[in-house]
């Protein structure tokens, strides 16, 4: 069966009440590919705003989730207050959690385990640096995050891997699509090897990083490219046009 192509429009903190529902409203009248899967990733405080207001079958995703169940953990969310929230998705291990609030490899994996077990599903993120690029330990990088997960984690179903490079990310420097494409055939050969031949052959692995309505037409041609995380572009009317990428 061909995977189901998946964007996911990642808001990270920009975005009031009105800018929210404004750019909801857009994504609900647009027309969009109906074999497209569509998750909006909006701040936690807009969570509600947006489930109430994001028509089905698109759903939402946290930005972040906690792993440990409800209690004394000022400032976090849990995954059953997501799951009463009709939360469905939640991101994991972005770079900007990882290098800004120092997340380690362990802690996502934690977390990821902790979603997937509370029945909430995963994009989870990884990606090198430019120094890393440079120093030829992307395929490395990439695969050392995704161990933490294999190391807690046995069921793959509900994970959706965003693949974004470091130096891709709200710089408008794309990888291009043979770099892309190579990093994402390795994760599949990761999969495969590490996980299951299934695991390769389902896991969506998603590109992220300056996507845009110009560039994700060439991206999504490729074989190993199964959708987008859109950051910048999410908040734009251009969202709608890397959703019908295939059209
Ligand atoms: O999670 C999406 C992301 O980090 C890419 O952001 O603004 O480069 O599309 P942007």
């Amino acid at each position: 069966m061909p995977r189901q192509f998946f964007v996911g429009g990642n808001f990270k903190m920009n975005g009031s009440a009105e800018t929210i529902k404004k750019i909801i409203e857009h994504i609900n009248d647009a027309e969009k590919d109906p074999k497209t899967e569509v998750v909006i990733a909006p701040p936690a405080l807009y969570l509600l705003l947006a489930r109430e207001h994001l028509k089905a079958p698109l759903e939402i995703a946290a930005q972040n989730v906690f792993d440990k169940p409800n209690g004394a953990f000022t400032g976090e969310i849990s995954v059953d207050q997501l799951k009463d929230a009709n939360i469905t998705w939640t991101l994991l291990g972005h770079s900007e959690r990882r290098v800004v609030l120092q997340e380690d490899d362990a802690f996502v994996a934690s977390k990821t385990k902790a979603a997937l077990d509370g029945g909430i599903g995963v994009i989870f993120c990884c990606g090198e640096s430019l120094e890393q690029r440079e120093n030829n330990d992307t395929v490395k990088v990439v695969t050392s995050q995704l161990k933490a997960v294999k190391e807690k984690v046995s069921d793959w179903s509900k994970i959706v891997v965003a693949y974004e490079p470091i130096w891709a990310i709200g710089t408008g420097k794309v990888a291009s699509t043979e770099q892309a494409q190579e990093v994402h055939k390795a994760i599949r050969e990761w999969l495969k090897n590490e996980v299951s031949e299934k695991a390769a052959e389902e896991t969506r692995i998603i590109y992220g990083g300056s996507v845009s309505e110009k560039n994700c037409k060439d991206l999504c041609k490729q074989p190993d490219i199964d959708g987008f995380l859109v950051g910048g572009a999410s908040l734009k009317p251009a969202f709608v046009d890397i959703i019908n990428s295939h059209l």
